[in-house]
């Protein structure tokens, strides 16, 4: 009951050989904080060759990881150490799009969504302009939802299809015991290319593809998990559920961290999940803006509040790699700018900071930022953020179900039942009062 994935942005975790850039033997030597911190399960963002065109997100081989981040053999060793502490390993999968230097662009255009004229007036996610490129060797517009370099696959195409779950299998016998889907609302399109958003995401058929998928999840024991990236409203998400084990809400993560929006929008997730289906909280990603600046506007004691909330609700829950010690957004000069999103995302992407000193990242891809939040400070600090979220973890695993039901309370406090205890949360700036309990501002407790 109650997973703790901890979501790691490998080129900005830790760094093994000093080259700058976070990779997976990094990842492996700190295997042991993780499991201090009581986590279930690492869902890594991209770690396929890529040429980083969208870091990760433009994959050039589905079967092999980034010479950058290290080789196959790290992959199955950071695997097997992860289980001996009964972690899981995720990956994220990236089947909307390749990169245009994966050799299906070249060796077999088929797989891909073509049109001799530009059909539609879908838009390309980083552009704004037109999805549609024009191809001088096949003489035919390809469709990019996302950059130039991201042409997308057409999954009308049943080779497609066949790759994909050959791509899981190869995954899954090497013991990946999971898989964040990119894009998962938008795989398909509508096969006549319709104008509108409408026919451009969200197609009915997409849930064909997850049922596969299951199927091939199912042939495994321990049956991996699937999590979508279903950027879709609330209301949209239950269909993700009947094939997909976690589907993420980014209603509540793109709320705002007031307790008059959010309540609702926890309220109605849960009324809205169809039964069984697992809820799933978060409040960073590498795509927003870290929970410690975005919702907590660098105030630690806030920032304890929304990790309170993500970590007492019913249902699984991720935190974004520096969420445990509130770590906020870094500062990224114009310079150093190396994204292709506007706004760029790489303030939210700067490297973990391990120690006050820093010395650990020697010329990082990224600036590091501030590191008066850092792992070292807070791990022998018992009042600290990290043993906050630690506890957490830890008190999370009591809950005795995942019933949810909110209680009376007076104005600013956000008072729930969760299975035999009851939680509290002051979500103002001032103290409050609650049946004869004082609560500090931004304070959570557990009953
Ligand atoms: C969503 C990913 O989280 C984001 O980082 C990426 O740019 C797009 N999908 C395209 O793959
Ligand atoms: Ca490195």
């Amino acid at each position: 009951m109650g997973r703790l994935i901890y979501q790691i942005y490998p080129r900005s975790f830790a760094d093994s050989n000093g080259d700058g850039v976070g990779d997976l033997r990094g990842l492996a030597s700190k295997l042991d904080h993780l499991e201090w911190l009581g986590i279930d399960a690492i869902w890594s963002s991209p770690t396929f060759p890529s040429p980083n065109v969208d870091w990760g997100y433009d994959v050039s081989n589905y079967r092999d990881v980034h010479p950058e981040l290290g080789t196959l053999d790290d992959l199955d060793t950071l695997i097997a150490d992860a289980r001996t502490r009964n972690i899981d390993v995720w990956l994220d999968l990236v089947p909307n799009h390749t990169s245009d230097k994966h050799d299906w662009f070249s060796d077999r255009p088929e797989y891909y969504v073509w049109s001799t004229d530009i059909p539609n007036d879908w838009k390309s996610g980083f552009s704004g302009g037109t999805a549609w490129e024009y191809d001088a060797r096949r003489k035919r517009y390809y469709l990019h939802q996302f950059a130039v370099e991201q042409p997308d696959l057409d999954w009308w195409n049943l080779d497609v299809r066949a790759e994909f779950e050959q791509i899981l299998r190869f995954w899954f016998d090497r013991g990946v015991a999971g898989f964040r889907i990119d894009v998962a609302h938008a795989l398909i399109k509508d096969r006549e290319l319709r104008d509108g958003e409408r026919y451009q995401r969200e197609r009915p058929e997409v849930h064909d593809i997850f049922r596969a998928w299951q199927a091939v999840a199912h042939e495994y024991d321990p049956k991996p998990t699937l999590m979508g990236e279903t950027y879709v409203p609330l209301a949209h998400l239950p269909p993700y559920y009947a094939h997909l084990d976690l589907a993420q809400n980014f209603a509540f993560t793109n709320a705002e961290f007031e307790l008059d929006d959010l309540r609702p929008i926890v309220e109605r997730t849960l009324k809205t999940l169809p039964a069984g289906a697992t809820p799933l909280w978060f409040g960073s990603n590498h795509d927003h803006s870290r929970l410690a600046t975005r919702w907590a506007f660098g105030d630690e004691a806030r920032a304890r509040a929304a990790l309170f909330l993500i970590l007492t609700l019913p249902g699984d829950a991720i935190l974004f790699q520096g969420d445990e010690i509130a770590l906020e957004d870094g500062k990224v000069p114009k310079d150093r700018i190396t994204d292709i999103g506007d706004p760029p995302r790489d303030p939210e992407r700067t490297p973990l900071p391990w120690t006050r000193s820093g010395d650990e990242w020697q010329e990082p891809w990224l600036p590091l930022g501030s590191t008066k939040r850092n792992v070292e400070d807070q791990r022998a600090d018992p009042d600290s953020t990290l043993h906050y979220v630690r506890d957490l973890i830890a008190q999370r695993k009591q809950f005795s179900d995942d019933s949810y039901e909110t209680l009376k309370s007076v104005s600013g406090v956000w008072a729930y039942r969760r299975g035999d205890k009851t939680c509290l949360l002051n979500m103002t700036d001032d103290v409050a009062g609650h049946e004869g309990r004082t609560l500090q501002p931004w304070q959570g407790l557990i009953l």
